[in-house]
């Protein structure tokens, strides 16, 4: 039995979205610009923040790519990419023509020495009859693989692109940063020789979401969970990012990545170290990523008999997702017959620090499961005393209250739920499961700026507290490269556990935690 107590008792007048700052005009170009991510999330995030009068003045786009496109097809495809976008808000003709403008293209292989000298050329065309003293902001986006990264960065130096002698030089540089520790330490080098750290904006999208940035709050603005949230009162953690959609068009990105350097050696790593890091001495960019770097410190690197024991990859067979026929993984285009790339992964980690010592951390993701749920559920141990034993009625059997469980809701819905027993009406003593519920739409009848909006105007800002710096994303890669080394090797691999489309993965992620007495929520956001 579940019933839900909105904590919001009247509802608040309706809101309008907080006033954007002011923000220097500047240039924006994307390299990838051709790319999936431009025009899901980067294209529609840069119209929403123009049509809000942000950045001011003048701001430009300027895309590179190697799809061959003059200024007008790419305003075209941009054109259709906005308004089918479920983040754009308030598309109109009026609306588009106005930012049309400010994109243009430049066709090239960005791996090309010769491309960043038009690049710069292009740039300095964009300020001609402007006054000499007009500040050059450029901020400089890697859409690209990793593998691409390293001669962009470099052919902007020679470019001169990366000066900030006439206005500031910043790059964001999308994840995957690298694809093991090595690479990822070489990037970070190619980078320094370039850029200073705060020029550099490793960008891991999660960060950017409402609900990640209220945890701090949840965490650190109130006395009432912080008491709780150690060894002593949780028994384990569980964080979910679990998709319905397949790879789709992205087979061959995700043939060379596959669900564990895609999603939890990044997003799901960086949610763990804001579930679990201590309070920081203050809210600002080092302090907060000074303890975010201490939990991924206090976590030992598995050898490869916990590889076995500890992970589990898997990989989806056809099946039927939201009443749909599926193909398999092997069975999608760009994928090979026999790809032993996984589409699932789990894994136990074990913070080693005195807060959470014996606190098992489950971490999973996936593609093609039964929903699309990103949570973090804390369960909290269960009370000393089982006072009320058989009072409590639940699928069919009377046993005692469920332990509670704080789940942070991040997707698809944003929300804070805490589950408690309460007595049930009448007179016999029996108990349910009640949940206490904060929902952010309902609550501030506003709806959250995309996470992309908010990073790219921190970026725009100068502002990196939300942004993945050098040292954490290496101790990131340090957890997860002799995983993905086992697991490559074969010897102290788990098999690939195969699932079915449209389920909750594989049952041996089931077993993973019932070797400890843990259950996983359901990926339909059920207990
Ligand atoms: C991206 C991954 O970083 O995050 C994708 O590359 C994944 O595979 C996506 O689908 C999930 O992001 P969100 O914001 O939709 O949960």
């Amino acid at each position: 039995m579940s019933t839900t107590i909105d904590v919001e008792s009247q509802s608040p007048p309706q809101l309008a979205r907080a006033p954007l700052p002011n923000v220097a005009p500047c240039t924006v170009v994307i390299f990838g610009a051709s790319g999936d991510l431009a025009r899901s999330k980067l294209i529609p995030a840069f119209f929403n923040l123009a049509c809000e009068g942000c950045p001011s003045g003048e701001f430009n786009v300027l895309g590179v790519g190697r799809t061959e496109m003059t200024d007008e097809k790419f305003q075209v495809q941009m054109r259709d990419a906005v308004s089918s976008a479920k983040d754009a808000r308030g598309f109109t003709d009026e609306r588009w023509a106005e930012f049309a403008k400010r994109l243009r293209y430049l066709t090239g292989d960005p791996s090309d020495d010769g491309v960043h000298k038009e690049i710069a050329a292009r740039l300095e065309e964009m300020y001609t009859n402007k006054a000499d003293d007009v500040a050059r902001n450029y901020l400089f986006y890697l859409s690209t693989p990793s593998s691409v990264a390293k001669q962009i960065i470099v052919g902007l130096g020679a470019a001169g692109l990366a000066s900030e002698e006439r206005g500031w030089s910043r790059i964001i540089i999308e994840k995957p940063f690298g694809r093991d520790l090595d690479s990822a330490r070489e990037l970070n080098e190619t980078v320094e020789r370039v850029f200073t750290e705060q020029q550099v904006y490793r960008i891991d999208h999660f960060l950017g979401k409402e609900t990640l940035q209220n945890l701090l709050v949840f965490r650190f603005g109130n006395g009432l969970f912080e008491p709780l949230w150690n060894r002593n009162y949780v028994d384990y953690v569980e964080i979910t990012a679990a998709e319905n959609l397949g790879v789709g068009s992205r087979a061959a990105f995700y043939e060379e990545t596959g669900a564990l350097r895609d999603v939890i050696a990044n997003h799901l790593l960086q949610v763990l170290t804001l579930t679990a890091m201590e309070p920081p001495v203050a809210f600002d960019a080092d302090a907060v990523r000074e303890k975010k770097l201490e939990v991924l410190r206090s976590i030992q690197p598995m050898r490869p008999k916990e590889v076995r024991e500890r992970t589990v990859r898997g990989q989806y067979i056809r099946g039927d997702v939201e009443g749909e026929s599926v193909p398999g993984y092997r069975e999608e285009k760009k994928v090979a017959k026999d790809s032993r790339m996984e589409t699932f992964a789990a894994i136990q980690f074990q913070i080693d620090n005195w807060r959470w010592a014996g606190v098992p951390f489950y971490l999973r993701s996936g593609k093609h499961l039964t929903g699309k749920l990103t949570e973090i559920a804390v369960h909290l141990k269960r009370t000393p005393q089982a006072l009320f034993a058989h009072t409590h009625e639940g699928e069919g059997k009377v046993h005692d209250i469920e332990p509670n469980v704080i789940v942070v809701q991040i997707q698809p819905q944003e929300a804070i739920r805490i589950s408690f027993g309460a007595k049930l009406p009448g007179v016999k003593m029996e108990t349910g499961t009640v949940e206490l519920a904060f929902n952010y739409e309902s609550t501030f009848h506003r709806r959250s700026p995309d996470a992309y909006e908010t990073l790219l105007l921190d970026a725009i800002q100068g502002d990196p507290t939300l942004f993945t710096r050098r040292d954490e994303v290496e101790e990131q890669w340090r957890l997860i490269t002799p995983i993905e080394e086992a697991w490559a090797s074969g010897e102290s691999a788990p098999p690939i556990a195969f699932y079915e489309a449209g389920t909750n993965g594989p049952a041996e992620a089931d077993a993973l935690l019932a070797r400890n007495g843990h259950t996983w929520r359901h990926i339909d956001g059920k207990h």
